[in-house]
């Protein structure tokens, strides 16, 4: 059985750890059930064990499910999330597994139960929800589960990435947050959260350059992506409602009422960040599918 998972962008600026949203950038895994032991194929070879995601997604379904494991071969497909640049390659791993074992075994796992086991493995459900159901979703940690609920996107909206050359780990990008923030800094960061769902709904553009500023952890991060100041100095030239570090980096997400802001940001960053990859994406409102 094959899926097809979307990328997605975690955080959208104040969002830390709670919003994310899905897009039209897919990867491909195929799960197949075998007598006994585990092949992984179509991936380096480093990550062909018993430690890749989508077998660690897997295996945490079927002993949610209280299920003996079988044997599984897993081929990885058409990739085109590129890894630790913050669009979600973990979780798009995590949801194949955990579909595949509720698929594969007859569990009868519900969308609720899906996302918990998912939610558990990644740690955080900002990406796992866009990933498994589509669209921008808010999501909240409520115990050892995730509740989340879904947000138009106003078709007025374009949305382009900016793709480092280079990967930046979630580890990394974590370790160099503070553990407490003050008052100040929570209340900036709840009032504009609230006001980008507004944001993202009517594609106000005030509103969503007010919106998108952050305290919880864009700060710290950004001088963890060499380019940034750069990227968003052309975001601003070309008239984007705003720039945001997509999840943890390296890639940032601009946000613009601009058909053609894409290619001009193309043209642009060839010049001043020849290494970078910019490209234009639709929001993915269905996610995870069986192709
Ligand atoms: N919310 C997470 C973070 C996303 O920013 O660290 C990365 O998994």
């Amino acid at each position: 059985m094959k899926f097809r998972i979307p990328a997605s962008s975690a955080n959208l600026g104040p969002g830390f750890d709670c919003f994310g949203i899905a897009w039209q950038c897919y990867n491909e895994i195929e799960f197949l059930s075998r007598p006994e032991g585990l092949v992984i194929s179509g991936c380096d070879e480093k990550y062909c064990n018993e430690q890749n995601l989508a077998f660690k997604a897997y295996r945490a379904a079927m002993t949610w499910a209280g299920q003996r494991e079988s044997g599984l071969e897993i081929r990885f497909g058409r990739t085109d999330i590129p890894v630790s640049r913050g669009m979600g390659s973990s979780a798009a791993l995590i949801v194949g597994g955990v579909m595949a074992a509720n698929a594969l075994n007859g569990l009868e796992l519900s969308g609720d139960e899906l996302l918990a086991i998912a939610t558990s493995v990644e740690g955080h459900p900002d990406n796992i929800a866009p990933a498994l159901f589509g669209g921008f979703t808010v999501s909240a940690m409520y115990g050892f589960s995730a509740v989340t609920t879904h947000f138009p996107i106003s078709d007025k909206l374009f949305f382009t990435l900016l793709i480092p050359d280079f990967e930046l780990s979630t580890e990394l990008a974590r370790s160099v947050l503070p553990e407490t923030v003050s008052r100040q800094d929570a209340i900036f960061n709840i009032s504009r959260s609230a006001l980008l769902i507004k944001a993202l709904e009517k594609g106000d553009r005030l509103l969503m350059r007010i919106a998108l500023e952050d305290k919880l952890h864009q700060p710290y991060r950004t001088k963890l992506i060499a380019g940034f100041d750069t990227a968003e100095a052309a975001a601003k030239k070309l008239g984007a409602m705003g720039i945001c570090i997509s999840g943890a980096g390296s890639t940032l997400l601009c946000i613009s009422d601009s058909p053609s802001f894409t290619g001009e940001m193309e043209s642009e960053l060839k010049v001043t960040l020849p290494g970078w990859k910019v490209l234009g994406v639709k929001p993915d409102l269905e996610g995870v599918k069986v192709i």
